[in-house]
């Protein structure tokens, strides 16, 4: 078995998404069981490329210039599962992105294991997302996609605190605040196959949340950090924007974030 950081190198140097996501789910598997064995498989250290590879297709433009669609459509709702499947593929990467890119920082295993996990949700995610696309006769890369979506991994590449507040803390929380109007539009036009798929997107999104504020928390409480000051500066520092409600507190309760985390984000500091 070769070392998680190179594992982790491997998944985000493959291009075509249904390859990097049956390399990811493999990866997984084998990590997981060799830790439910108990065992500790070497770590290593892995340098992540600065973006991930991608496929030719979807074109990325600047979310300006993606085509917006009425989702009380059937096109609108293929934009919409497209949107989703091109976040899911971006959190493979994201997932992988956190286990190279600091492996070097000395971590208890389970930092890994949770990672590798979530890697595992998302690559199931991306192929619930395009099984959706087929069954509405379009696939991944039939639409132009956001271009942005490597930014936030960008900003936070040098300081694993910051790339906890901001990825799974603010922005896949974010998924934990939309996901439930999305199943609502899907379920009213009788799309039972994608209403499924979302509501198994929905439920596993938690634990990536609560993964991010756990190993936050510990960080914080390894240097002697008060966590809610040190999350408002990070995110101020490294989002930009403001956070926007209505928040899922319900879920966000459930994931380890309290409202004096987020509610503070969504006024200018
Ligand atoms: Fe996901
Ligand atoms: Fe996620």
């Amino acid at each position: 078995m070769i070392p998680l950081a190179q594992m982790a190198v491997e998944v985000l140097g493959t291009a075509d998404p249904r390859a990097k996501t049956d390399l990811s789910r493999t990866h997984a598997a084998a990590w997981l069981d060799a830790r439910a064995d108990g065992t500790l498989p070497e770590i290593g250290t892995g340098t992540p490329p600065d973006r991930p590879a991608r496929p030719d297709r979807p074109e990325l433009l600047h979310p300006r210039d993606v085509p917006r669609r009425k989702p009380g459509t059937p096109e609108g709702r293929i934009a919409l599962l497209h949107a989703v499947a091109h976040i899911e593929l971006n959190a493979v990467d994201l997932h992988w992105d956190v286990i190279a890119r600091f492996s070097h920082v000395p971590l208890p295993p389970g930092f890994f294991d949770d990672w590798v996990r979530a890697a595992d949700d998302e690559s199931k995610h991306w192929g619930l997302m395009s099984d959706c696309l087929q069954a509405a006769g379009s696939h991944y890369g039939a639409l132009p996609a956001h271009a942005g979506m490597w930014r936030a991994a960008e900003e936070t590449a040098g300081d694993l605190m910051a790339r906890l507040a901001v990825v799974p803390m603010v922005l896949e929380a974010r998924g934990l605040d939309v996901t439930p109007g999305m199943i609502e539009i899907f379920r009213r036009a009788g799309e039972d196959g994608a209403v499924a798929a979302l509501e198994t997107i929905y439920a596993e999104e938690v634990a990536h949340v609560a993964y991010g504020s756990k190993w936050f928390n510990f960080l914080c409480g390894r240097d002697n950090l008060d966590p809610r000051p040190t999350f408002h500066d990070l995110v101020r520092t490294h989002f930009h924007g403001l956070l926007k409600p209505p928040f899922n507190e319900e879920k966000r309760a459930d994931a380890g974030l309290p409202p004096d985390f987020y509610w503070p984000l969504t006024e200018e500091a």
